[in-house]
Parts: structure tokens; C-alpha cells; sequence
């Protein structure tokens, strides 16, 4: 079987500095919140270009927490888009406010632009955005309606750690940019973490409160909705011994897209616009088929394994309300066309031109 993701083919050359690194701690004797947490957070903020970077719990919280260090909460609306696996959604109901879900573009599947700057509203007062699949969003265009709507921009950058445009890293463009370090992402820890990275002192204090339950000093709290989400210390010693290999990772990543791309020739497949340069990482490869079901059940045939991200949209899932919202037929197309296809760095060349034959020779039921 080819996996869709091979962790331990990605950490069997790294197992010596993985175990001296986990070594360190132990015989340290300090397991939160301590001194390796602070070198990465440090190391972190220093790849990214940002002059913050505050270490917690997972990406949700990381989601949660910078809307909280803005202070947005019930009564408040943030846009955000409703094909990126409901982690945006979660946050911004536990921080208490109410999504607005914008129409993706058809093509690459990101935050439409012109879709943004129609559906903000004077209630409006933050913006979610996800460069989904490891690729930038329309960064640019959606930070500028941003600035000019007075709308906070936070990038959800969970699947897209290291990818670079000529402005800067993701993370790097709006007032807050959130990572989430789950083992299966480009830098993922061996457990749940997460961060946020800021150019903002003043937030980045803040998010520190809050991380610890709204502590300014210990047992002294100086913010309400605090929270209890820390990164702990084997977990920033990990990704600091990671960290140095995430650029090489990346670019194996985006050499898997573009054998792919190449390979892969079916008329009822269609690919992802090809991008070559460093805006993406290549988090995941995701093709498209009107017949989604077909294709997976003829790949698992082949021993292919393949994934779906995302079946459901946000607006479709349990508490969404029970009037769906209007004009978002390419979000739902979306989420009933995608599959996603094994990509990560360790894929070997003859294991990727395996699944390329064998998506060429499947059979649809209805041949377009
Ligand atoms: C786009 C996106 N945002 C947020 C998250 C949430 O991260 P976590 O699972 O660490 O909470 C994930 C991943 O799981 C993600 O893919």
C-alpha cells in the first residue's frame, strides 16, 4: 500500500537528534513552558520574519487565542471560508463570535477576493485566512479589502509553514499568523502544538496572558478569557531539531506536485493549477473528479491510499443554523470533488509514478 503519509519513513533519519533532543529534557527535569520552548519560539519567529512568536497547545487554540488577543467575541462577525475542515469555524464560536463564510475561487480553491469585499459587514472585524493545501492565498488582494475595511487580518497557516512570496512568509502578512504543529504537517511536532507569530509586542504580551489563563504574573491574572494552552518542552525540542530540514522538506514536496502534474492525464481528473515556486509548500496534492467515490475505491484497488480534505462544508456541519448560506456553490463543489493523493517528502519517484498510472487508468462510470 502507498500511504497517503509515512511518519515514520519521515523521522527514521532523524531518530539520533530527535532522541538528543528529548534527552535534553528529560534531564532537565522542566517539561512546560521552559527554556526549550522559549529557543523556539525565538527560532521560529526569527524563520517566519516575524518579531513575536508565542508557542501553545495545538492550531485550534492558536485560531482562538488570536482572536481573543483582538478582543473579538459575541456580537462580533470574522469572515472566513468553509472548505478548510471546520478548525476556523471552532475557534471563532469558542472565542464566542459568528463565521461569515465567503465563496472560494473555483480554480484554486482559496478565498475569493471580490467575495470578501462583498460579504463584510460593519459587524465584521476580523478575517480568517487559510493557504490551504500548503499554497499562498490570494494574500495581496485580501489584505488590502482588509486594511481598507479596518478588518483585522489572522493567517491560519497550519498548512503552509515555510511557503514564501516576494512580501514575505506565510505568517508574516496579517497582524497575527497561526501555525498548528500536528504530527502530519510540513513541521509537525510528536504530539499536539501549536503558535502564533505577530509583528505586534502589544499582542504578543497579551497572547502570553493568555495562553496562562490570563496570568500577567503568576496567579495574577490581568486579562479575562484566558486559557490553559501551553506548548510543552519536548515538543519545542523536537521541533527545533526539525526546524533546519523544514526548507529541504518542502522543496522535495513541491518536486512530488510537479511529477504529478506531469504524470497524471485523465479527462475526468483535474489537476491543481501548477505552481512551481516557493509560495507553495505542497501540504497536500489534491486532484478533483465528479466522481470522487469511483476513483478512491479503483486507487485502494491499485493500493493507493487517498484522503478527502474536506467532504463537508463548515456551513453543512452540526450548528451551522439551519438555513444554509447562499452563493457558495464552488465551496460546495469543492468539498464533493476533492480527493487527496499520498505527498510528502520521503515518496519515493517510482512510488509517485505508481499512482499517476494508476489514476490514468481508472475507469470512470461515465467517461466525460
Ligand atoms: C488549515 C488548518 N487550520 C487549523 C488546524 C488546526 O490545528 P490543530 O489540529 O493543531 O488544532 C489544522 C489542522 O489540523 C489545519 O489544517
Amino acid at each position: 500500500m502507498i500511504a497517503l503519509n509515512d511518519l515514520a519513513r519521515h523521522h527514521a533519519p532523524l531518530a539520533a537528534e530527535l532522541e538528543a533532543a528529548m534527552a535534553r529534557v528529560h534531564a532537565r527535569g522542566w517539561y512546560i513552558l521552559g527554556p526549550e520552548v522559549a529557543a523556539f519560539e525565538q527560532e521560529f519567529a526569527t524563520y517566519v520574519g516575524a518579531a513575536e512568536c508565542v508557542a501553545v497547545a495545538n492550531g485550534t487554540d492558536a485560531l482562538e487565542l488570536a482572536l481573543r488577543a483582538l478582543a473579538i467575541g459575541p456580537g462580533d462577525a470574522v469572515a472566513t471560508v468553509a472548505n478548510a475542515g471546520m478548525y476556523s469555524t471552532t475557534a471563532i464560536r469558542a472565542a464566542g463570535a459568528t463565521p461569515t463564510y465567503v465563496e472560494i475561487d473555483a480554480s484554486t480553491l482559496q478565498m475569493d477576493p471580490a467575495a470578501l469585499a462583498a460579504a463584510l459587514t460593519p459587524r465584521t472585524r476580523a478575517l480568517i485566512v487559510t493557504h490551504l493545501y500548503g499554497r499562498f492565498a490570494h494574500i495581496d488582494l485580501l489584505g488590502q479589502i482588509a486594511r481598507e475595511r479596518g478588518v483585522a487580518l489572522i493567517e491560519d497557516c497550519a498548512q503552509a509553514h515555510g511557503a514564501r512570496i516576494a512580501g514575505g512568509m506565510a505568517g508574516s502578512h496579517g497582524r497575527l499568523g497561526c501555525f498548528s504543529f500536528y504530527p502530519t504537517k510540513n513541521l509537525g511536532a510528536l504530539g499536539d502544538a501549536g503558535a502564533i507569530v505577530t509583528g505586534d509586542r502589544d499582542l504578543a504580551s497579551r497572547l502570553r496572558a493568555l495562553r496562562t489563563y490570563g496570568w500577567g504574573t503568576k496567579y495574577h491574572c490581568t486579562m479575562e478569557g484566558g486559557m490553559n494552552s501551553r506548548m510543552d518542552e519536548l515538543q519545542a525540542a523536537v521541533l527545533r531539531a526539525k526546524l533546519p530540514h523544514l526548507d529541504d522538506w518542502n522543496r522535495r514536496r513541491r518536486e512530488v506536485a510537479a511529477r504529478y502534474a506531469a504524470a497524471i492525464r485523465h479527462p475526468a481528473i483535474t489537476l491543481s493549477p501548477p505552481v512551481a515556486d516557493e509560495s507553495n509548500v505542497a501540504h497536500l496534492y489534491v486532484v478533483r473528479t465528479k466522481e470522487r467515490h469511483s476513483l478512491r475505491a479503483h486507487l485502494a484497488e491499485a493500493g493507493v491510499a487517498t484522503d478527502v480534505h474536506y467532504p463537508v462544508p463548515d456551513h453543512r456541519q452540526p450548528g451551522a443554523g439551519e438555513t444554509p448560506p447562499q452563493g457558495l456553490v464552488h465551496t460546495e463543489r469543492a468539498c464533493a470533488e476533492v480527493l487527496s493523493l499520498p505527498c510528502y517528502p520521503e515518496l519515493t519517484d517510482p512510488e509517485i509514478d505508481a499512482v499517476a498510472t494508476a489514476c490514468n487508468r481508472w475507469p470512470p462510470a461515465t467517461p466525460s
